[in-house]
């Protein structure tokens, strides 16, 4: 089929054959991927959950893992990672995904004003290493705030459907309960299977305490015998990790972060000049990202997960010394593509954006 396609292309040149075959349908392609919505719902505040019809070149996902979406706005490409909620190897193939309007963001913005069932987004193959293993654990703890529901949920309805026999505690925090998406799906869960405990907190309210080791051990007291699946805010993440820590668990705990928490730069670093040579722009290193330094400017590089997941943002740095703000790295060798969500500028840097 590879061979066909390659000797069909080869009479289509100049333009793929992808490029024929989206003028009958946008969804009829043999290369990319593509999805058509064909449900939106806008029941939760806050976000908005779609369904998306893949096209033949979707191959599934695993509870947990991510997918990049792309859209057009205003005649520009932008991708975002989004984590299906749907239980990994549904029947018709389709993903659902969970979305809250960022403040201020564009794209998750658009998809909650915009989206609307026909319209076709750009996807990319699911990964990431943060998904339920292939052999289940003994027990299983999901923990989650805000928009972190995702990937959990996933896991949860996954388990559901296998009718798994371990334990499962559904821990989600979020600011009160019209807030949190699924939340009528998730206590039907936890109704029709006696091992799922479903929990909601709303420390926001003032009448639930934020996490801690005393809850923790109160509704899982089997909580060190599980493995943990962790995604929320950065203070949510920081409280759980503390408490994994003293329990010497922290290979139990797995993790995954919507946003970057970097480690603060080194006040040493923070000197020199920022050249962006492709646009012929140079500013003082403010010792941010080069990502937000560019944007800083006034540039509008590419982007998508602004946290060194998806190298949408790589681009060559000519010269200079970066720094990588999760692992604190350092890179001092020329024209090497960088991630510039996650690089920081050590001195002078040239970067050719
Ligand atoms: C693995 C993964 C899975 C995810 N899964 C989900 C999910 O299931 N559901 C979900 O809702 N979200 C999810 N996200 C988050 C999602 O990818 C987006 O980050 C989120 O939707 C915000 O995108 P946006 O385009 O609306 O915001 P953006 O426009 O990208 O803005 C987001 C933030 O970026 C910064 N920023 C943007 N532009 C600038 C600028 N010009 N200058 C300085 N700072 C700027 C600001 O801090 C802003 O608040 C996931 C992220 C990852 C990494
Ligand atoms: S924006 Fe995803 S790796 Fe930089």
């Amino acid at each position: 089929m590879a061979g066909l396609i390659d000797l069909v292309e080869r009479l289509t040149t100049p333009h793929p054959l992808d490029r024929y075959l989206e003028l009958v349908h946008p969804t009829f392609t043999l290369r990319d991927m593509r999805a058509e919505i064909t449900h939106v719902r806008r029941g939760t505040v806050g976000s908005v959950t779609l369904t998306l019809r893949p096209n033949r070149r979707w191959a599934g996902h695993l509870a947990g893992q991510y997918v990049q979406l792309g859209v057009v706005i205003d005649g520009v490409r932008h991708t975002r990672c989004y984590s299906p909620v749907n239980a990994q190897g549904r029947r018709d193939r389709h993903i659902e995904l969970t979305i809250k309007a960022h403040p201020g963001g564009l794209v998750s913005n658009y998809l909650h004003e915009e989206a609307i069932p026909g319209m076709v987004v750009d996807l990319a193959p699911a990964a990431g290493v943060f998904h339920l293993p292939e052999q289940r654990p003994e027990h299983v703890l999901l923990i989650s705030g805000g928009s972190g529901i995702t990937p959990g949920l996933s896991m949860l309805r996954t388990l559901a459907n296998e009718s798994y026999q371990g334990r499962v505690l559904f821990l989600h925090y979020n600011r009160s309960p019209e807030w949190v998406p699924h939340r009528t799906e998730l206590e039907a869960i936890a109704m029709q299977h006696g091992n799922i405990q479903v929990e909601f907190r709303y420390p926001e309210l003032g009448t639930d305490p934020n996490f801690g080791y005393d809850e923790l051990e109160r509704l899982a007291p089997w909580f060190a015998s599980a493995q943990t699946y962790l995604c929320g805010p950065g203070g949510l993440m920081k409280a759980v990790r503390t408490v994994y820590e003293a329990e010497q668990l922290v290979d139990r705990l797995h993790t995954e972060e919507f946003t970057l928490t970097a480690a603060p730069a080194d006040s040493a670093d923070v000197e020199g000049d920022v050249t962006f040579s492709g646009s012929a722009v140079t500013t003082a290193n403010t010792g941010a990202s080069l990502l937000e330094q560019a944007e800083a400017a006034g540039l509008t590089p590419e982007y998508g997960c602004r946290m060194g997941i998806c190298f949408s943002c790589t681009a060559v740095k000519r010269s200079g010394c970066t720094r990588n703000m999760r692992t604190g790295e350092l890179d001092a060798d020329p024209d090497q593509p960088i991630q510039i969500c996650i690089s920081a500028p050590v001195g002078d840097v040239d970067i050719a954006i």
